[in-house]
């Protein structure tokens, strides 16, 4: 177990990084103040930014870290030109052949629907099959086009490039004609409602944050098995963002914790610590600055609720952060410059006994609106 100097977590330590910005601020408010203007003027103005200071300085550091988050948004996602990386591509294809898939999912596809966004699958596919090889989105990507091809040819249309591409792939790739997933697959009501029906009521109501862990370190396969579930959370046209950087190491899991600000008294017992980040390389346009945030969410709750299924206990740690502690963190976790980190995970299996908060929820009413229809 790791040393309690080491591991308490140092909220007041955190201000350091800030009183760098601090020091020169106020001397460069000083120097203006004395050197340039009138004394008393300058000693109001002095005064006057001394007052309004943490207001300025909060504002600079927000500023700050927008500027952060957007610079870092336009530089790794292909919001603003053509995928390039490996990871901008393979998010492409996966959001053009999931056009196809969504397409054939409707109660009702129209014959030949979707020409245009066949040509611009096609477009980065070929170039990135003779790149990267055969590899499983290219996969994915033949078999929805193959599902749409049948589709289409049930009803009378063909496409002769598509046709000669998928031939072409097929005698280049014989393992492509074997079974596997891509396009889409028949279910039945039956089939979901009785798999769903799991007393889902008592395994939500009994999901709390826990600050309190056994001294028992956490299988790594468990985690696996955990972030393989998380795995299945929606994501923005299948995209999938979400990453999970783990840490098991206790002199590692106290060097990360001092950055963050929320595990104060526990974080000292903390045997396993996720860092749930998102990948900015699969967002497509500016309206997705967000979506990091949104599909790292959904991500991270899948995550807790399949360890939570384990038995293991979890909770998470705000990254509410600025940009002057992200990036020192990000540097020590080794977590690459297009994750967006969305939180911390403490993971840990539960003690005997244990006290957890009530954290009381809401009046249904203040959460749940529903809307007529206008008169
Ligand atoms: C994004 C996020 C960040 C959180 N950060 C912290 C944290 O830093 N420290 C902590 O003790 N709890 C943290 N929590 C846990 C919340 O306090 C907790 O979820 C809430 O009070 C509801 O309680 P419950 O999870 O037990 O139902 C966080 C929760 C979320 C969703």
């Amino acid at each position: 177990m790791r040393a309690e100097t080491a591991a308490e977590p140092l909220a007041g330590d955190l201000g350091k990084p800030r009183n760098a910005f601090i020091a020169p601020a106020r001397t460069a408010a000083r120097w203006i103040s004395r050197r340039l203007l009138p004394a008393r003027a300058g000693q109001r103005l002095y005064d006057t930014l001394r007052g309004g200071y943490g207001y300025l300085f909060r504002r600079g550091i927000l500023i700050a870290s927008v500027v952060y988050d957007t610079r870092r948004f336009i530089r790794w996602s292909f919001a603003l030109r053509k995928p390039r990386t490996r990871a901008q591509q393979r998010a492409f294809l996966t959001m053009k052949y999931h056009t196809f898939e969504k397409g054939l999912a409707l109660p009702q596809p129209r014959p030949g629907f979707g020409q245009d966004r066949l040509a611009e699958l096609l477009s980065v596919l070929v170039p990135y099959e003779r790149r990267f090889g055969c590899d499983e989105v290219v996969a994915v990507c033949v078999k929805a086009l193959a599902a749409y091809q049948a589709f289409n040819a049930d009803h009378g249309v063909r496409s002769a490039d598509l046709d000669a591409l998928l031939d072409g792939y097929l005698a280049k790739h014989p393992q492509l004609a074997q079974p596997g997933e891509g396009g889409t697959k028949p279910v039945t009501r039956d089939g979901i409602t009785r798999a769903a029906a799991v007393d889902f009521e008592s395994f939500v109501l009994h999901r709390h944050s826990i600050r309190d862990f056994a001294s028992k370190p956490v299988d790594r396969a468990q985690i696996a098995a955990a972030v393989r579930l998380a795995q299945r959370s929606p994501s923005v046209c299948n995209r999938q963002a979400g990453r999970v950087h783990v840490y098991d190491d206790a002199s590692r899991i106290g060097e990360l914790l001092r950055y963050q600000s929320g595990n104060r008294g526990f974080g000292h017992i903390v045997p396993a610590l996720c860092v749930i980040t998102a990948d900015l390389q699969v967002f497509a346009s500016p309206g997705e600055r967000f979506q990091g945030w949104i599909d790292g969410g959904l991500f991270a709750m899948t995550l807790i609720y399949a360890l939570h299924a384990q038995g293991l206990g979890s909770c998470c740690l705000n990254w509410s952060v600025t940009l002057d502690i992200d990036k020192p963190m990000r540097r020590a976790a080794g977590i690459a410059d297009n994750e967006l980190v969305i939180m911390m995970l403490a993971v840990g299996h539960l003690p005997e006994t244990l006290r957890v908060a009530c954290s009381p929820r809401k009046p249904l009413d203040e959460v749940l609106v529903y809307h007529e229809a206008r008169p």
